[in-house]
């Protein structure tokens, strides 16, 4: 397999990467895009820092790519849909960077209280102005952090010791997990209104893109202190340099620009505004700890399948995983049977998972059901890195439900198809760890092995159906291993579910049609 790695890493992680005999690795830094495009398609794998820009173009142009390496946190330099699609697994390395990403916050935060950079710059020109350069404690001061992640928490802890007091937003973390930090959790406008120092810890996405703008410096707190440790574009730059210069911000200290390099900017005219070239990762620790993960991470997947730390399918703890893989299997084949038996155009697929099965993290097994779901409808290659995307662009709304409650069963995975023709409904259930059983079609009742050839074949409850199923596939030497009947009255509609030992042909499809208690029959294949 042959490894490319675009941008420098440090030597630990290269190191361990070349002792594996199976790999070729070429380093080759600071390739022109063009150079990029016409060279990846040799490659299994990629290790990019932040200078390599993987582009839509990059993937399409990567026939064998596998995997892409993110030495660091923000996969922004990613066109991570593409890869999704391509089947292509990002990972980073999400914590490798957290702890030189919160000290290099908290050197702005104090460098920001304490004029430091312009102090130091005025003494260096021969000057010595104390009064120009009076700083103020943090102690006591109020320190708002947006998003509550690794870095956020990581400031936070620090600040605590500085005696400042926290507020946090982040819609997406508990009451309870910021309580045990003894922090309070506002909403976005208390925290602008409230803070003196504002610190950014939350990923660049179109939600995020200018949070900061001309109307929030407005609300903010007259006197605030700004820092952006985390992406540029979180802040409107311009909007930031006004707010500056009418005095609503005293300072702000920025590691991340909208464009980097920064190059020409107003920022560089703004003695409050403080600026480092992207340097919240950049120590010798960092650098040696997203080579060393980012490089373990890939030759773990190409060498041995094992996924850590991709930011494009589910994770799953490997010994959860083992616990989880008969739902996984259950969920995938439901999916199958149920895509196989449907009419029209699929519209909507929900899965309802009941029962003991709610205690594990259900997102795998919903990407294994719409891997299943998707397989027999389509012809391109499904798997768990580009199904869900794939039901995306389709249009095919997956939705997700749970609940404690369930009869008779002590776990039930409960589909249902929605077509332009009309709904499917199909349960399974696992009777044991390697006995997966479709227990309902359509609301009939039934016990059925979930494996191998199936027909399930609608009919009506009356002699001779069984006889009729039977004669024909004997007359064309197909084995019947088991056969069961689905019924909610004699003589009423049933739906019959036959597990064969061989693929059925049209023709004998066509046959087993021709009787008049059989209005339909389905072929499947798991
Ligand atoms: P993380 O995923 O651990 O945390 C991000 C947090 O933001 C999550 O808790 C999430 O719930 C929250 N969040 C998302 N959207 C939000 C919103 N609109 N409002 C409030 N909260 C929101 O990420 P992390 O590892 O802490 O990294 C944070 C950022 O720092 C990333 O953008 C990363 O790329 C950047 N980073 C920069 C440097 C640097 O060199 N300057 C180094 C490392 C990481
Ligand atoms: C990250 O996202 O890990 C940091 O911004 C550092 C980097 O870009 O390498």
């Amino acid at each position: 397999m042959k490894i490319l790695v675009s941008d420098a890493l440090s030597e630990k992680g290269l190191d361990a990467l070349k002792q594996n005999p199976e790999f070729k690795v070429d380093v080759k830094t600071k390739m022109p895009l063009s150079e990029l495009i016409s060279s990846i398609g040799e490659y299994d794998g990629l290790l990019i820092r932040s200078g390599t820009k993987v582009t839509k173009e990059v993937i399409n142009a990567a026939d064998k790519l596998k995997v892409i390496g993110r030495a660091g946190v923000g996969v922004d330099n990613i066109d991570v849909a593409a890869a999704t699609r391509k089947s292509i697994i990002v990972m980073n390395t999400p914590s490798a960077n957290s702890i030189s990403a919160a000290e290099h916050t908290m050197s702005l935060l104090l460098a920001l209280a304490r004029n430091v950079p312009q102090a130091s710059n005025s003494l260096k020109k021969g000057e010595w102005k104390r009064k120009d350069f009076m700083g103020s404690e943090v102690f006591n001061k109020i320190l708002g952090i947006v998003g509550l992640g690794r870095i956020g928490t990581e400031v936070a802890k620090r600040a605590q010791s500085f005696a400042m007091e926290i507020i946090v937003c982040d819609p997406f973390i508990s009451q309870e997990y910021a309580q045990k930090l003894g922090i309070k959790l506002v909403d976005f406008d208390n925290l602008i209104k409230q803070a003196d120092y504002i610190t950014f810890h939350i990923p660049l996405t179109p939600e995020t893109k200018h949070l900061i703008n001309k109307d929030t410096f407005a609300k903010m707190k007259k006197g605030v202190r700004i820092i952006n440790c985390a992406r540029g574009g979180i802040i409107d730059e311009e909007a930031l340099v006004s707010a500056v210069k009418e005095g609503i911000v005293k300072g702000a200290a920025l590691d991340v620009f909208e464009k980097e390099p920064l190059g020409e900017s107003p920022l560089l005219n703004v003695d409050n505004i403080i600026i480092t070239p992207h340097l919240g990762a950049f120590t010798e620790e960092a650098q040696v700890n997203v080579s060393v993960d980012i490089v373990k991470g890939v030759v773990d997947y190409l060498k041995n399948a094992i996924i850590n730390n991709a930011v494009n399918v589910p994770a799953v703890d490997p010994q959860i995983l083992e616990e989880i893989r008969p739902y996984l299997e259950l969920a995938e084949k439901l999916g199958k049977l149920s895509s196989q038996i449907i009419e029209g155009r699929l519209q909507e697929a929900s899965i309802q998972y009941s029962g003991e099965i709610i205690n594990y993290n259900l997102t795998p097994i919903t990407v294994a059901f719409t891997k299943g779901l998707l397989e027999p409808i389509l012809e391109e290659d499904i798997n768990f890195v580009n199904a869900s995307i794939i039901a995306q662009e389709r249009k095919i709304k997956i939705v997700e439900s749970k609940t404690s409650q369930v009869e008779n069963f002590t776990n039930l995975v409960s589909i249902k198809l929605k077509t332009d023709k009309g709904q499917v409904l199909v349960s399974g259930t696992l009777f044991s760890k390697n006995d997966p059983r479709i227990v309902e079609i359509n609301n009939f009742r039934l016990d059925a092995a979930i494996e191998g050839f199936m027909l399930v074949c609608s009919n009506l409850d009356k002699p001779g159906v069984v006889g009729h199923i039977g004669n024909i596939l004997g007359e064309n030497q197909i084995n019947i291993s088991s056969m069961q009947v689905g019924r909610k009255k004699v003589k009423g509609q049933a739906i019959t579910v036959v597990n064969v030992e061989n693929s059925i042909s049209n023709d004998v499809l066509e046959k087993l049609k021709k009787h008049d208690k059989i209005t339909d029959v389905k072929m499947v294949k798991l």
